[in-house]
């Protein structure tokens, strides 16, 4: 059965998916020349890529999807958002490639759509937050995965709760509803629908990934963001920090596993 919460999540990243896929940010004509939308840390972490299978999860309209299909891989992409998807057959279209797949799926309900397995399955950069269950999202990872296949998440450490927010807590468990949210990338465009968002502390993304029997080879954690959260935030190669030099405190995590 659908999440309600999820669908809610659908409703308003159909709206922001429309402002994001030509807004500056995101380089769509660097991209359609050429460019490479991936940033040091997963392509570092994942090496070569040429010739392996790799799904995307919650891959929005599928430019870091192609991106590795650019470098090779055979890719698949999964969005819960229609608009995502029907823009990222747009953009597979516009950059002549058509073997990419991309499906439109609640992340969560993804086993029983897609029986394929894969070498690669990799995520990152805004995704955790939009999950309920962590542990429905890690037998998802593991059912995708092929013996001996990898997972990549890069994503904000859930450190940063602490000061994105005034009311969840580290180890909340209560998700977060709020409503005309400005846009992270079109500051000036109101997010009007619901978004629902969720808390998850590093040691249950750890744990439900050692539930399901991957073995996490690392975990790092970094002081720069990966996009300007406010447009003080100055950027060094693919990351950005915020005014007055590194944090003190975490901004990203990486955390790389293997299924045995
Ligand atoms: C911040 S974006 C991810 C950005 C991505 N790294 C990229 O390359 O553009 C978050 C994406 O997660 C998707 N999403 C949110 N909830 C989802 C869910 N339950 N299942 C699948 N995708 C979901 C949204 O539609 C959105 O496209």
């Amino acid at each position: 059965m659908a999440n309600l919460d999820h669908e809610k999540n659908r409703a308003a990243w159909n709206d922001m998916v429309e402002i994001h896929y030509d807004h500056p940010d995101y380089k769509l004509k660097e991209f359609l020349n050429g460019w490479n939308s991936l940033k040091e840390i997963e392509r570092t972490a994942l090496g070569d890529v040429n010739g392996k299978s790799l799904l995307h999860l919650m891959c929005q309209f599928g430019m870091d999807t192609l991106s590795w299909g650019r470098l090779g891989a055979d890719v698949t992409g999964v969005d819960i958002s229609d608009k995502s998807i029907e823009y990222a057959h747009k953009l597979k279209q516009a950059a002549d490639m058509p073997d990419a797949d991309f499906i439109r799926s609640d992340l969560l309900e993804l086993n029983g759509k897609i029986d394929t397995k894969f070498d690669i399955v990799f995520q990152s950069h805004g995704t955790l937050c939009w999950l309920a269950d962590l542990n429905k999202w890690a037998e998802v990872i593991a059912y995708h995965l092929k013996p001996d296949g990898t997972f990549l998440v890069v994503d904000g450490h859930p450190y940063n709760v602490l000061w994105e927010t005034e009311t969840m807590t580290y180890l909340d468990k209560k998700p977060e509803r709020y409503k005309n949210e400005r846009d992270y990338c079109d500051r000036d465009f109101i997010i009007e629908k619901e978004l629902v968002e969720w808390q998850h502390p590093l040691s249950e993304i750890i744990n439900s990934l050692i539930s399901v029997g991957l073995t996490i080879e690392f975990l790092h954690e970094y002081d720069k963001g990966f996009y300007a959260v406010e447009e003080d935030w100055y950027q060094v190669g693919d990351y950005w920090y915020p005014p007055n030099g590194a944090p003190r405190y975490p901004l990203m995590f990486a955390l790389k596993a293997v299924k045995k």
